[in-house]
């Protein structure tokens, strides 16, 4: 190690070495876990392996992982509609890091979307690719490597994370186009489209994060193929209500390189979401193609009431083919560094 640094910076500056290093290795376990096939990390097999990740840490850490009961009785009626055609248990984990031990500041809100496989359930996708679905837990992935991450460099932070892991699959007992569902808040929800499950697993993990009054809420998800198509992988794309958020987390991005761009979260869309024939929304824009990734962040913010929060679609970064020289073939774990060094500028500025 000491070789490499001073061949590639010539310094002795071993603290910054080791801390790129150990960031680095937060976006691996990511990847890791993006690009591992959905048969081996099941949402349990998720949950075991970030609670493995964080029990050197145990002091500062608390892992929960919920059941499908809990689920029930905190009435998340939209992710369970998701988890419905599958036969792998969904889990619910919950993360809190607490890196000011003490103090009871509120924490940073860090919510991931954790689909271990999304076929499209009755509106199954396309074979072509499907395989790429393994890694619609990127979000969730991002998330909980980011508080390993935040945990291993002791950042002076209190950070809560939350993931609904689930399978999307098609069976008898799958919700059909058409269905009706209530989300947590009450509101009902026209599921059009069994291929939109995203929005609808982090509508209720959104709703339940807003108990713990965080100072922001970031949630994190691979949402649209329409966000690949506006940015492809230049830029995890950001949808915020908040100038403030948004500049910490560009500022962030600018040190790390993973960058972050920022997308409208305009009246007009929250319209093509909120016009349903059977309910409050429908899970789907009603001019499906315009502006998916817009309509998706729209749907979202219905289930929003705090005053600084931003929904980091990742759908474009998920993979890198060569385009990111540093990064290899195949599920790339971003924007992981960004969201660490977010942690990190919010803990230095508390
Ligand atoms: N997980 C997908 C989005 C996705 C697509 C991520 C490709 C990464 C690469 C998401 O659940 C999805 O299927 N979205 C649909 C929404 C549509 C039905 C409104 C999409 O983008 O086609
Ligand atoms: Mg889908
Ligand atoms: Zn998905």
């Amino acid at each position: 190690l000491s070789i490499k640094l001073s061949i590639c910076v010539g310094s002795n500056d071993t603290v910054k070495w080791e801390k790129g290093v150990t960031y680095a290795e937060g976006q691996n376990l990511a990847r890791l876990l993006m690009e591992a096939p959905a048969n081996h990390i099941t949402p349990t097999a998720f949950a075991n392996t970030i609670e493995e990740k964080l029990a050197p840490h145990g002091d500062r850490v608390s892992v929960v992982k919920r059941s499908k009961a809990w689920m029930e009785e905190q009435q998340m009626g939209a992710f369970l509609s998701v988890t419905r055609g599958s036969d792998e248990p969904p889990v619910f984990l919950e993360l809190h890091y607490n890196g000011l031990p003490g103090g009871n500041q509120p924490p940073l809100l860090l919510v991931g979307k954790g689909v271990t496989f999304d076929s499209g359930g009755i509106s199954l996708k396309p074979s072509a690719s499907m395989d790429a679905m393994r890694a619609d837990m990127g979000g969730a992935a991002t998330v909980c490597a980011s508080i390993v991450t935040a945990a291993a460099l002791k950042l002076p932070v209190n950070i809560i994370g939350l993931t609904p892991l689930c399978e999307n699959m098609p069976s008898g007992k799958a919700t059909k186009p058409g269905d009706v569902v209530t989300a947590k808040n009450g509101k009902t929800i026209q599921v059009d489209n069994t291929d939109a499950e995203g929005r609808l697993i982090l509508a209720d993990a959104l709703c339940y994060g807003h108990v713990f009054n965080p100072r922001a809420i970031v949630n994190v998800a691979t949402l649209t193929g329409a966000m690949d198509v506006a940015l492809g992988s230049a830029a995890t794309g950001v949808f915020t209500n908040s100038d403030w958020l948004w500049e910490k987390l560009q500022k962030a991005s600018v040190v790390t390189g993973d960058r972050v761009w920022r997308m409208p979260l305009f009246e007009h869309y929250t319209r093509q979401v909120t016009d349903s024939q059977l309910a409050d929304l429908n899970n789907i824009g009603k001019y499906s193609r315009s502006g998916g990734a817009c309509t998706a962040a729209a749907f979202l913010k219905e289930f929003v009431t705090s005053t600084h929060w931003a929904h980091l679609d990742i759908a474009g970064v998920m993979s890198n083919k060569d385009e990111v020289p540093y990064l290899r073939k195949g599920m790339s774990g971003r924007p992981t560094r960004t969201l660490v060094e977010f942690a990190a500028q919010l803990g230095h500025n508390s």
